[in-house]
């Protein structure tokens, strides 16, 4: 067995630059799951993705249509007796806009130092192909130690509307032991970290319409309820004095902090120093009495992603709009639910609106928080396997994005994920010049690889 970890680790080290040009070739495809207008590309991802599947020499691989885009299935079940490992990815990107702040087109990608630059390049195509490429080397040197099974969406970034019933649908088929989640990164490179908590999230468009149509301000200015400034009132009721949500009941669920989770949270590596870098703001803000770990870990949010309304163009133009839109989001922590988040945006909203205005809000997407188990023999294989590559022990964390699946997982197929992916937290994910640092995704793909043959042993 060490004998194939060595020589699992000489094909690695062989085929890198192999490695980096197939990373390359699915980066050049702009599966943009949001836009229609990608549906094509959509396509091709998916395709790229099974047919790398194959070459890999999976015993089975299909490509499931879904209402929207389509999971890629594959499986390699050799290893009877052995734990059978559901490794998750997805193929889907989130817009490469603004374009004109890249510095190169998000989707040629670019080698840049240490960095690889594209749209995807971190989250998450990086660590899809960093996991083909650690079983790649197995199956190159032996063979796999467990049973794989691979369930490849292109939904993610879009809040995997289609999944819920795909894994209801094919339970069976996807029956496993534990996930294998690379949809995440590390607290920094030098500090290998396994994620197990992710927030939740609740998203909503609120509309506030006031007169029939945009109004000459100066000649209706004083007579109505200007929508932009109701809706402006509207947001700023929606946290108190402290930095807390007021939408009733909000923190009702909130599982609160054990005094033992926050020691280890302050133990972390990284703190408000490391925010106020990666931000670039000028000042922390947030609920008060937390750290700025623990609010991004473990306390629920509720945030402006959008606003729109009247006049934005260049110059000036008097008018009083006849409408207003945010964008809003919560991230949620446990036990939390989004239909009840959604809920209390109503009530907020029927207890706060005034009637002057009337107003609407679409929910969007929603997805449950999670915590994972942190003692199971996948964590532990996944531990020994970063304590091997980086020399150091990994850093458990609580993630403040969400990863939907992961809940989801938890609920219909009844499996925990181990969450640990190669990514940094200034890789500019879902923004212009997102990249993915070249050595630290080889480090990962040799950590998966480590992770894959501890599974066994
Ligand atoms: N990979 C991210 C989540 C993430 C980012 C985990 C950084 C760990 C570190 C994932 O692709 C993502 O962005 N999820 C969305 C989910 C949403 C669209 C339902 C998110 O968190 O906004
Ligand atoms: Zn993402």
């Amino acid at each position: 067995m060490n004998n194939q970890r060595e020589q699992a680790l000489a094909y690695l080290r062989a085929h890198r630059d192999a490695f980096r040009r197939a990373l390359g070739e699915i980066l050049s495809i702009p599966s943009v799951s949001t836009d229609p207008a990608h549906a094509e590309d959509i396509r091709r991802a998916a395709a790229w993705v099974a047919d790398n599947l194959r070459a890999l020499g999976m015993q089975r691989v299909d490509v499931f249509p879904t209402e929207r885009h389509p999971v890629v299935y594959a499986e390699w079940l050799g290893a009877p007796g052995a734990p059978t490992v559901l490794i998750y990815g997805h193929y889907d990107v989130q817009p490469a806009e603004p374009l004109e702040l890249w510095e190169s087109d998000p989707f040629q990608p670019a080698e840049r130092g240490e960095n690889l630059y594209a749209r995807g390049a971190s989250d998450m195509k990086g660590q899809v192909v960093a996991a083909l490429k650690a079983v790649e080397a197995l199956m190159q040197t032996g063979g796999l130690p467990v049973n794989v099974k691979w369930l490849i969406e292109g939904e993610e970034e879009i809040g995997s509307p289609s999944l819920g019933k795909f894994m209801t649908e094919h339970a069976d088929l996807l029956a496993c032991d534990f996930a294998l989640n690379p949809d995440s990164g590390l607290l920094g490179k030098d500090w290998p970290t396994i994620t197990y908590g992710l927030r939740g999230l609740a998203y909503f468009e609120l509309r506030v319409h006031g007169p029939a149509h945009d109004l000459h301000s100066g000649l209706y200015g004083g007579v109505v309820h200007n929508p932009a400034i109701a809706l402006a009132e509207l947001i700023a009721g929606m946290h108190d004095d402290q930095g807390r949500v007021a939408l009733p009941g909000f923190y009702d669920r909130v599982r609160p902090l054990s005094d033992e989770e926050r020691a280890e949270m302050a133990r972390l590596p990284v703190a408000d120093q490391h925010y106020l870098e990666q931000t670039g703001a000028p000042a922390l803000y947030g609920e008060a009495g937390y750290t700025a770990n623990e609010r991004v870990g473990a306390r629920p949010t509720l945030d402006v992603n959008g606003l729109l309304s009247g006049f934005t163009g260049p110059g000036s133009k008097t008018v009083i709009p006849a409408w207003a839109m945010a964008k809003i989001s919560c991230r949620l922590v446990p036990d939390q639910r989004p239909e009840e988040v959604h809920q209390q945006l109503l009530r907020y909203l029927e207890e706060n609106a005034p009637a002057d205005i009337r107003w609407e809000v679409t929910s969007m997407h929603g997805a449950a928080a999670s915590i994972s188990d942190r003692h199971s023999p996948a964590i532990r294989a996944m531990e020994r396997a970063l304590e091997t590559v980086w020399g150091t022990r990994p850093f458990f964390r609580r993630e403040g994005g969400s990863i939907p699946v992961v809940g989801q997982m938890q609920t219909i197929l009844g499996v925990e994920s181990v969450i640990c992916g190669f990514g940094l937290p200034d890789d500019n994910v879902h923004a212009p010049n997102e990249k993915q640092h070249l050595p630290t995704w080889y480090r990962g793909i040799e950590a998966l690889t480590h992770f894959l043959l501890n599974l066994k042993s």
